[in-house]
C-alpha cells in the first residue's frame, strides 16, 4: 500500500490569464488530497472516494473508461474520483511501462471540489505519485509535475496551464509562466480563505474567457492588465525579506493588486454573486484586499488580514458556508505511508 498526499493552492495573482502565457502566482495551502494506491493482479481500476461526500462511493471498471458503472453522484465529484483519476492512472503506466497495470486506489481529500482550491491538480499529483512508486518506478519532481499538468490538459481538453499542478507538486508559493516555473521565496501571508459550497465548471469557465478575449480586444487588454498586476506584485514579494512577517505596507499593497486582480476576474465573467458577496464581507471587515480563487463561478474568495476580523466576519456571511485560515504549505507532494 503506497499513501501520498498533495496540497491544494490558492491564487495571489494570475489565475485564467495564466493559461494565455501570463504569470501567475499560486501558493500550496495545508489543506490536502490523501490518494492510497494497492497494485491488482489484473488491469482493473478500482476507486474509492472517501469524504468528497457524506456517504463517498466506489466504482470499479476495467482499462476503458467506458467500462464505468453509471454512479449516482455530482459531476465534480464523478470527475475528480474518475476522470482525474484515470488520467493519472494513464500517466503512471506510461511513466512504469506498466501499461495493463491495475490498481485499487482510494482518495480521501479536505480539498472541497471545484472550488478554486486545486484539488483536481492534488488528486493528479498524489495519484500518479503513488502509482508510480507502487510500480517500483518513482519519479523525480519535474517529471511528476509534468506529467500531473498532462493529466489536466487531458480532462479539461488541452485547457490547462502548469500553475495548480506545479503548485500542487512543489508546495511554498511558485510563479508560472507559460513552461516557466519556479518556487518563490515569499514571507508567510496571512490567507483567509471562504468557501460559499458551490463549484464552478473550469473547462466552462475558461471557453468563456477564452471566447471574449477572441471576440473583443478589451477583454484581451484586461487578460494582459491581469499580467501586469502579477509583475507588479512579484517586485514586491521579491524585495519582502522571506524570515520575517510581512509588514503592514506589503499586506497593504499586496492586497490593493488583489482587490484589482478580482475587479478584471469579474470584468471577464469568472466571478459570482456569492464570491462578489465573500469579497465585499472580508473588504468590510478589513481585509486588506480580496478576490476570488482559481476558475471562479462558485467556490473560494482568499482575503489578506493578519487580525480574526475577517474570519469571523465571513462566518456571519449567508453566502459563506466556510472560512478558515489558510497556511502556506511549504512541503509539496509527500509520501504519507
Ligand atoms: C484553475 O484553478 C486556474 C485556471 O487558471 C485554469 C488553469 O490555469 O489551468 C482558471
Amino acid at each position: 500500500m503506497t499513501v501520498v498526499s498533495a496540497p491544494g493552492k490558492v491564487y495571489l495573482f494570475g489565475e485564467h490569464a495564466v493559461v494565455y502565457g501570463e504569470p501567475a502566482v499560486p501558493c500550496a495551502i495545508e489543506r490536502r488530497a490523501t490518494v492510497t494506491v494497492e497494485p491488482r493482479d489484473d488491469s482493473h481500476v478500482r476507486v474509492e472516494a472517501q469524504d468528497l461526500t457524506l456517504d463517498g462511493f466506489a466504482v470499479e471498471y476495467a482499462d476503458s473508461p467506458d467500462d464505468r458503472p453509471d454512479v449516482d453522484v455530482p459531476k465534480p465529484l464523478l470527475d475528480a474520483a474518475t476522470g482525474y483519476v484515470d488520467a493519472a492512472v494513464e500517466q503512471a503506466r506510461e511513466a512504469a511501462d506498466a501499461p495493463d497495470a491495475g490498481f485499487d486506489i482510494s482518495v480521501d481529500s479536505e480539498i472541497p471540489l471545484g472550488a478554486g482550491l486545486g484539488s483536481s491538480a492534488a488528486v493528479v499529483v498524489a495519484g500518479i505519485d503513488a502509482a508510480t512508486r507502487a510500480l517500483g518506478e518513482p519519479l523525480d519532481r519535474r517529471e511528476l509535475a509534468d506529467r500531473a499538468y498532462r493529466a489536466e490538459y487531458d480532462v479539461q481538453d488541452g485547457q490547462a496551464s502548469r500553475a495548480d499542478t506545479f503548485c500542487s507538486t512543489m508546495g511554498g508559493a511558485v510563479r508560472v509562466e507559460g513552461d516557466d516555473c519556479t518556487r518563490l521565496d515569499t514571507p508567510e501571508l496571512p490567507f483567509v480563505v471562504g468557501f460559499d459550497g458551490g463549484a464552478g465548471d473550469t473547462g466552462q469557465l475558461v471557453a468563456g474567457v477564452r471566447s471574449l478575449r477572441d471576440r473583443y480586444e478589451f477583454a484581451a487588454d484586461t487578460v494582459e492588465a491581469i499580467g501586469d498586476i502579477v509583475r507588479e506584485g512579484e517586485s514586491l514579494l521579491a524585495d519582502a525579506d522571506p524570515d520575517s512577517d510581512p509588514s503592514a505596507e506589503l499586506i497593504g499593497e499586496l492586497g490593493e493588486l488583489m482587490d484589482i486582480n478580482h475587479g478584471l476576474l469579474s470584468a471577464l465573467g469568472v466571478s459570482s454573486r456569492s464570491l462578489d458577496t465573500m469579497v465585499w464581507a472580508a473588504r468590510e471587515a478589513g481585509a486588506d484586499g480580496a478576490k476570488l480563487t482559481g476558475a471562479g463561478g462558485g467556490g473560494c474568495i482568499v482575503a489578506l488580514d493578519a487580525t480574526d476580523e475577517t474570519e469571523t466576519s465571513l462566518q456571519y456571511t449567508t453566502d459563506c458556508e466556510q472560512a478558515f485560515r489558510a497556511e502556506l504549505a511549504t512541503e509539496g507532494v509527500r509520501l504519507e505511508e
